[in-house]
């Protein structure tokens, strides 16, 4: 970290009651020219690196933490382990996310790309990481121009890339059509990021040879291996992210008697889970009131739920980069119809014999098939299913029983479902069933969508349920809603709910 101290000369600042008040227009034209100024119009003495800090942030992170919850160390060993992984003498090259534009200078909200948070722990746009066995990291950082430091403010350049995120190396941008194709020259082999690949340093004359040659690979079989298995930090990262979530559904869950609207229990679910700490959601939750909770997944949330229907809603929430992904469906009105009931009780026996299946060795396709047997045999006992191997159940359910989870949804996605299992991988389990409203069946069953998600965290000796303080029980469910609305006078036992 480069303190005040040490940078100051640097400056040409302004000092404004007593206190040395940097503008921007100084920074600027600043001797030191990677723009890793102090924070803008701050009076505190920190060096703003376009994103928080121990020192400008010091609510979320702690002394030697480059993200929040994930030491400079951590980092580190992430590069080390990387460049172990890959075949000797490989260049590795990341880019960061692009910014999407919503109209012409209007951004959608960035997310950077989880690889390379992963590596350089750099939640800001616009840079390029290398690594190799050779340089270790080089960071290419963006120059930003005097106009988008007054617009959109400061952000890490050369200065913060070495002293902040630990590149061994670090340049401006454009240098990196002098500079990158010598490191591809000595390179054996070159992988990079496909998801975010750059016409940048696609179209340099070093990387197109080296792609004709076949020398150029997909780095995400590696950087999905590593994130597959989460670290003792990144574990509390997801349980903090599942907590929120499951705090916030509950909350939404609470309301929905007295507001049964697709559109605001999104709303409810969002504001409880930024109120809680979330920097944004993980995806558009899911809020389907009767049929749309047969769209598996639904987005367009702006129906009422109408008295009798069962709500779905799917949601998670990103808490500095892990995610959560959880699933509840239940009867706003506090009663299920029998035809509810008996899908319900299906789907959520289903969803804890897969959950008692989560142990170390055993596949994510191992449990999908264990699911697949036990819903066929419920659905035909039901009278859904004609007999036990109709084709039709594909209609009902054409979903996996679950995906990898980590810092992003399907986390992990170049690692099959037919990989055993291992402590520190987090998956998610959740069977449902999706009725049409065209389907062929009783009149009851029709239009009726059900989704049980828990988050399962593989464990030494078998799981621990991540989204387990999250109600699935009917009584418990009933309970709640129930409780929510009664009078102060007839307060329920809910000692069932909370036992
Ligand atoms: N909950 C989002 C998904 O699993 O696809
Ligand atoms: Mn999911």
């Amino acid at each position: 970290m480069v303190k005040y101290s040490d940078v100051q000369f640097g400056y040409h600042g302004t000092f404004i009651d007593g206190e040395r008040k940097l503008s921007v227009v100084s920074q600027v034209f600043s001797p030191w020219h990677d723009f890793t100024g102090l924070a803008t119009y701050a009076t505190e003495r920190y060096v703003d690196v376009g994103q928080p800090t121990s020192l400008s942030h010091p609510q979320l992170l702690a002394e030697g933490e480059i993200t929040p919850g994930i030491t400079c160390d951590e980092y580190i060993s992430r590069r080390k382990r990387l460049l172990e992984l890959l075949p000797e003498k490989s260049l590795a090259i990341i880019a960061s996310a692009p910014v999407k534009m919503m109209t012409d200078v209007v951004p959608y909200p960035f997310r950077q790309d989880a690889d390379y948070l992963y590596i350089t722990g750099s939640s800001q746009p616009g840079g390029v990481a290398v690594l190799s066995e050779e340089c270790g990291l080089c960071m290419f950082m963006p120059d930003p121009d005097p106009h988008d430091v007054v617009w959109q403010g400061q952000v890490a350049g050369v200065e913060a890339a070495l002293d902040f995120f630990k590149a061994e190396k670090a340049f401006p941008l454009s240098k990196m059509h002098k500079i990158l194709p010598e490191m591809i020259g000595r390179a054996s082999r070159l992988f990079h990021n496909i998801k975010t690949a750059l016409p940048s340093y696609m179209e340099l004359e070093a990387f197109r040879g080296a792609s004709l040659n076949n020398k150029v690979k997909d780095l995400s079989r590696y950087t999905h291996e590593m994130r597959w298995i989460k670290s003792p930090s990144e574990l509390k990262l997801m349980r903090e992210s599942a907590s929120i979530a499951c705090q916030s559904l509950l909350q939404t869950m609470l309301l929905s008697r007295t507001f049964p609207e697709e559109s605001k229990l999104s709303a409810k679910v969002e504001y409880d889970c930024k109120m809680r700490g979330a920097q944004r959601m993980a995806f558009n939750p899911v809020v389907g009131g009767g049929a749309n909770g047969s769209v598996i997944h639904y987005s367009r949330n702006d129906q009422k739920v109408r008295a009798g229907e069962l709500v779905l809603m799917d949601v998670g929430c990103e808490f500095h980069g892990y995610l959560s992904d959880l699933t509840r469906t239940w009867p706003p009105c506090g009663s299920f119809s029998s035809a509810q009931e008996i899908l319900y009780s299906l789907i959520l026996e289903t969803n804890k014999e897969c959950v008692k299946l989560c142990k170390p060795g055993v596949s994510i396709q191992q449990i999908h098939n264990y699911s697949v047997q036990m819903l066929r045999r419920g659905l035909k006992e039901i009278g859904i299913l004609k007999d036990e191997t109709s084709y039709s159940y594909h209609e009902l359910n054409p979903t996996s029983i679950g995906h990898y989870l980590g810092m992003d949804v399907h986390d992990s996605a170049m690692i099959s479902n037919d990989r055993p299992l291992q402590p520190g991988v987090v998956i998610t389990i959740e069977p449902g069933v999706y009725i049409p409203i065209s389907y062929d069946a009783k009149d009851r069953f029709r239009g009726i969508g059900i989704r049980i998600e828990d988050e399962v965290l593989i464990t030494e000796t078998g799981y621990e349920v991540l989204t387990g303080s999250m109600p699935k029980e009917i009584p418990h469910i009933k309970s709640l809603l129930n409780f929510a609305h009664s009078t102060a006078t007839e307060v329920p036992d809910l000692s069932a709910v909370f036992s």
